[in-house]
C-alpha cells in the first residue's frame, strides 16, 4: 500500500529537502511522484541537462526509504521549446494559438514536440533505469486534461495521414463518412481537414474519427515515451495518470498498455452526494484492469483552487474517501501534492504539508492516514461483481455529436444515474465495454448504447442467449462504428434478444406549455417514474409491456419491456428515467435476476464495497449508521456482527 503525493521539490531552496524527507517519514509517506513540471529545470536549454539536483534529490529520497515514481517530465515544455519552435503550440478549433505561459500548451501530434520529448526521456531513463530508488514511471500528466483537441496545422498532417491508415484508399473513406451528402466527396485525403469552425454542423463520420485520432495521439505520445523507457533497460511498471471517465481518451483502450492503472479524482467536497460518482470513478479505474490492484494518483488533502468556491474538506472526509479507494480496490493514496507551493496558480490548493505548518487539520489527518494504511497490511484482489455497467467511450463521442432527435442526452450523466441506483442498493458493479461483458455477469446494464461495434452486439447477444438479463435503451443500437445506420431499421441486432423494435424516438420538448410534452411519466410494478429527454414508440415482438407510459402522447404505450424469448432476459426502457424511476426500475430488475447486495441491512449513504474475502463500508452520511457486518475488524482483530459508524467512520472486516 503506497502512500504519498507530487513531489516538486525544484519549488524549493535545497535546504529545505532534508526537512521534507523527515516530515514525509513522519506522515508515512512511502512514495512521490517526482520531476513531472521539472523540464525547464532538467533541461535548460536544447542539448543540455541539469541532472545534478535530480541525482540528490532521488538519492536523498531513496536514502530515507522514499520510493520515487519518476516523471518523464514532458507535460509542461519550457519556454526555450516555443522561442525556437512556436510551430509546436496547439490551436484550437476557431484558430486561436494557445500560447505558453500556463502548460500543457503542445500539440500532440507534432513531429518537434515528440522529437524533444523523446530527447528527454532518453536522457532520463538512462540516468535512471537501474537506479534503486525508482520503483515506478510517471509519464507525461494527465494526458488531454486541458488541450482536449488541437486543430493545428500539425493535426490537420496527422489526422490525413491517420486516415489513410485507418481507410486506405479515399473512397473507402468516403463510402465511411457519407460524403455523398452536402457535396462533400473527397477526391484526395489532402483535401481533408480537421473539424474546425465551419458555417454548419460537421460530417459525424469526421467528428467521430476526429474524437479516436485525438485520443490515438495521445496515446501514441504515451507508447513512445513507454517504449524509450523499456529500450533503457528499465523494468519498472509504467504508468500515465488518469482522470476518471475522461471523454477526450479512451481508457479503455488505453488500459493493456498501462502497467499499473493511476487516476486522479477531486469529488467536491461540499456535495453531498458527490461519493456516488467518486465511487463510479473508483469502479472504472478498478474494471479497466481488474487483475492489478490501481492507485490514486492525485487528491486533494483539503480545499481546491479551480472551483468557482473551493470548500475545505470536512474533518474525516479526504480519509472516508481514501478508505473507498481502497475498499474498491486501490493500492495506492496518493495527492497532489507534497508541500503546498509559495508561489503559482496553485498556491491556494491544500497539500500533504500545508503552508500553514504542522500544527494544522491536514497534517494531523494526513499523518492519522499514513499511519492507518501502514497498519493495513496486503488486501485480496477481486470483486466478483454480478452486475455490468457498459461504458463505451466511441458511443460516449458519437451519441453527443449534434444533430440528433435529442441534444440533450448527456451519456456520463445518463451512465452515473444508473451507477448510483446500483451504489444505493450496494450492488458491485463492473464498468466495461460491451465486448468485456462475460460469463460472469448475470446483469448488463447498457444505457444508450447508440454506437454499437458488431463484436460489441454480438457479445451482448450472446449473453443473453448464455441466460443473463441485459437491461437497454433508449437510443440504443442505432448505428455502426461508422455511426452510419444499418439496413433494417433500429435495434438491428439487439432487437431479436429484445423482443422489441423501435418505430420513432419521440424526442421530449425541453420545456412545458406547448402540444409537446417535456417529460413522459411512467408506471409499472416497481411504482411511478418520470421518463426525460425520449419517450421511444416500441413496437412489442414478443416482449410484454412491464411499464406503460401513463401520460402524454404515448399514453399507453410500452415504457419498460421484457422479453424471455432467446434464453435470457431482454429488458427495454423506452426513456431516460429520472434519478427516483431509475433507481426503482434498477430494484426491479436486480431483483429479476437475482443479484444480491455485497451486504443487506446498510443506510444508502454508506459505501460498501468488497475485495475477495474483505468488506469495506464507509459512512458517507451525516448521521452514525449501524451496519450489520459479521467477521474480524481489521482494524482491532476484534470479531464483531455488526459496525458502528459515525459520519465518514469506516471499517475494514474480513468474513
Ligand atoms: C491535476 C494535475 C496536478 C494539479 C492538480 C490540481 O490533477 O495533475 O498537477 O494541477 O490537478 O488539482
Amino acid at each position: 500500500m503506497h502512500y504519498g503525493g507530487d513531489y516538486n521539490p525544484e519549488q524549493w531552496p535545497e535546504e529545505i529537502w532534508p526537512e521534507d524527507v523527515a516530515r514525509m517519514r513522519e506522515a508515512g509517506v512511502t512514495m512521490v511522484s517526482l520531476g513531472i513540471f521539472s523540464w525547464s529545470r532538467i533541461q535548460p536549454a536544447e542539448g543540455q541537462f541539469d541532472f545534478d539536483w535530480l541525482d540528490r534529490v532521488i538519492d536523498l529520497l531513496h536514502e530515507g526509504g522514499i520510493a520515487v515514481d519518476l516523471a518523464t517530465a514532458t507535460a509542461s515544455p519550457p519556454p526555450w521549446v516555443h522561442e525556437r519552435y512556436p510551430e509546436v503550440l496547439p490551436v484550437t478549433a476557431d484558430g486561436v494559438t494557445l500560447g505558453p505561459g500556463s502548460r500543457q500548451h503542445y500539440a500532440p501530434s507534432s513531429p518537434v514536440y515528440r522529437r524533444l520529448a523523446s530527447e528527454l526521456v532518453t536522457a532520463i531513463a538512462h540516468r535512471y533505469a537501474q537506479h534503486p530508488g525508482v520503483v515506478m514511471w510517471h509519464i507525461n500528466n494527465e494526458y488531454g486534461c486541458h488541450l482536449h483537441a488541437d486543430y493545428s496545422d500539425t493535426a490537420r498532417d496527422a489526422f490525413r495521414a491517420w486516415l489513410e491508415k485507418r481507410y486506405g484508399d479515399v473512397e473507402t473513406l468516403n463510402d465511411a463518412w457519407g460524403t455523398a451528402f452536402w457535396s462533400q466527396r473527397y477526391t484526395s485525403f489532402s483535401q481533408v481537414l480537421p473539424p474546425r469552425a465551419a458555417p454548419y454542423s460537421h460530417n459525424p463520420g469526421q467528428l467521430l474519427d476526429f474524437h479516436r485520432f485525438t485520443s490515438d495521439m495521445l496515446l501514441e505520445c504515451y507508447l513512445m515515451e513507454k517504449e524509450i523507457i523499456r529500450a533503457a533497460g528499465a523494468t519498472q511498471p509504467v504508468t500515465t495518470n488518469f482522470m476518471g471517465p475522461f471523454k477526450p481518451a479512451n481508457y479503455a483502450q488505453w488500459a493493456p498498455h498501462l502497467d499499473v492503472i493511476t487516476d486522479d479524482c477531486y469529488p467536491d467536497p461540499n456535495d453531498p452526494e458527490s461519493f456516488r460518482d467518486a465511487a463510479f470513478q473508483r469502479d472504472l479505474m478498478r474494471s479497466l484492469k481488474p487483475d492489478v490492484p490501481w492507485m490514486l494518483m492525485e487528491q486533494a488533502t483539503n480545499a481546491l483552487n479551480w472551483r468557482p468556491s473551493n470548500a475545505p474538506k470536512a474533518p474525516g472526509q479526504m480519509e472516508a474517501l481514501s478508505i473507498q479507494c481502497v475498499g474498491r480496490g486501490a493500492d495506492g493514496i496518493l495527492f497532489f501534492q507534497w508541500r503546498q507551493s509559495r508561489a503559482g496558480a496553485e498556491k491556494f490548493h491544500s497539500a500533504m504539508l500545508p503552508h500553514a505548518g504542522t500544527d494544522t487539520r491536514t497534517w494531523r489527518e494526513v499523518t492519522r492516514l499514513g499511519a492507518t494504511l501502514a497498519a493495513l497490511g496486503s488486501l485480496p484482489v477481486g470483486t466478483d461483481a454480478r452486475v455490468a455497467l457498459v461504458m463505451d467511450w466511441e458511443n460516449w463521442w458519437a451519441i453527443e455529436s449534434p444533430d440528433h432527435p435529442s441534444n440533450r442526452l448527456d451519456h456520463l450523466a445518463v451512465l452515473q444515474r444508473w451507477y448510483r441506483a446500483l451504489h444505493r442498493r450496494h450492488v458491485a458493479v463492473d464498468i466495461v465495454t460491451p465486448e468485456q461483458v462475460d460469463e460472469r455477469h448475470s446483469l448488463v446494464i447498457a444505457p444508450t448504447l447508440y454506437l454499437l461495434r458488431p463484436e460489441g452486439a454480438d457479445a451482448l447477444v450472446a449473453h443473453v442467449r448464455r441466460g443473463g438479463h441485459l437491461l437497454t435503451g433508449p437510443f440504443t443500437d442505432v448505428v455502426d462504428e461508422r455511426d452510419r445506420f444499418l439496413d433494417g431499421g433500429f435495434l438491428t441486432r439487439l432487437g431479436p434478444v429484445l423482443g422489441v423494435g423501435i418505430e420513432d424516438f419521440g424526442a421530449l420538448a425541453v420545456a412545458g406549455g406547448g402540444p409537446g410534452e417535456a417529460v413522459a411519466p411512467l408506471t409499472g410494478p416497481f411504482g411511478e417514474a418520470i421518463g426525460t429527454v425520449l419517450a421511444e414508440e416500441v413496437i412489442l415482438r414478443g416482449a410484454d409491456a412491464v411499464a406503460t407510459f401513463s401520460e402524454g402522447r404515448r399514453a399507453g404505450g410500452p415504457a419498460l419491456t421484457r422479453f424471455s424469448g432467446e434464453g435470457g432476459t431482454g429488458w427495454y426502457l423506452a426513456t431516460v428515467p429520472d434519478e427516483a424511476g431509475c433507481d426503482a426500475i434498477a430494484g426491479h430488475v436486480l431483483e429479476a435476476a437475482g443479484v444480491r447486495a455485497v451486504i443487506d441491512g446498510a443506510p444508502d449513504t454508506v459505501d460498501v464495497s468488497r475485495r475477495g474475502n474483505v468488506v469495506t463500508v464507509v459512512n458517507f452520511g451525516s448521521e452514525p449508521a449501524s451496519v450489520p457486518l459479521a467477521g474480524t475488524d481489521l482494524a482491532t482483530g476484534e470479531q464483531v456482527e455488526h459496525v458502528d459508524l459515525e459520519p465518514y467512520g469506516y471499517a475494514l472486516v474480513a468474513q
